[in-house]
């Protein structure tokens, strides 16, 4: 009896000794009983572990990887400049035809509406929900404005208009562009602009 008293006694000390000491702060390395998920095979960034010959755990990205959110390459139709300068392009650098502008209403409304409007005035549901300041994209300084610039604007968003190059690929930015544009000629319009045999019928 008295031993089973001791090794009681014994049992309790020693998980006093261990459990107690839980969180307590030491330099020497842990007791890990257990070592769980602590310990594992593993490379470290910063640190040699002797696995890769040229010494670096880290590897350097593949040759020819581009950072998220660069330009695949240095040509208009990718940045809206002129390559190797920072100078913004005049015109759109793809050709416009009747499915780039289809396909620009298409991605016009479904991207720039809510906020610009049917017609680009700046009068989309987002003003009656207090977002007054939406730009009106037929302002003299916006239609003067080169189709690069436009495009910088639709791809890293503007002041208060937040980016659309995630949502639009290169090519949609640019078909929305030149909808835009003919939004923007649309409201430009003069009576010389009408054929002629429809302009009797206007002046009514
Ligand atoms: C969430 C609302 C919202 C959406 C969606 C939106 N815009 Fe805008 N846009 C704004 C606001 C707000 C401004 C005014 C920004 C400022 O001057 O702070 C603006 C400004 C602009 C300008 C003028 C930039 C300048 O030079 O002043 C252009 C061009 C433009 N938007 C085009 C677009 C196009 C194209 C789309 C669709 C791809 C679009 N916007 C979608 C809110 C929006």
């Amino acid at each position: 009896m008295r031993y089973v008293l001791l090794i009681f006694a014994l049992t309790v000390a020693l998980v006093v000794v261990i459990a107690g000491s839980r969180g307590g702060i030491s330099r020497k390395p842990p007791i890990q009983i257990f070592s769980d998920m602590k310990k594992q095979m593993k490379l470290l960034p910063q640190k040699d572990d002797g696995f890769f010959a040229d010494g670096r755990d880290w590897r350097l990205p593949v040759a020819g990887t581009i950072a998220r959110g660069t330009p695949y390459q240095d040509w208009p139709v990718y940045t809206g400049r002129v390559s190797g300068l920072t100078n913004f392009i005049e015109t759109i650098p793809v050709p416009v035809t009747e499915q780039l502008l289809a396909r620009g209403r298409q991605r016009f409304e479904i991207n720039c509406l809510p906020c610009h409007g049917p017609a680009a005035d700046g009068n989309g549901v987002t003003k009656k929900l207090g977002m007054p300041t939406v730009a009106n994209l037929h302002d003299k300084r916006i239609v003067e404005l080169a189709d690069g610039e436009l495009f910088n604007t639709v791809t890293y968003g503007k002041g208060l208009m937040g980016a659309y190059g995630p949502n639009l690929v290169p090519q949609d930015r640019w078909a929305v562009i030149a909808y835009l544009r003919a939004l923007q000629r649309a409201q430009l319009g003069m009576l010389d602009d009408v054929p002629a045999q429809f302009q009797a019928v206007l002046k009514k």
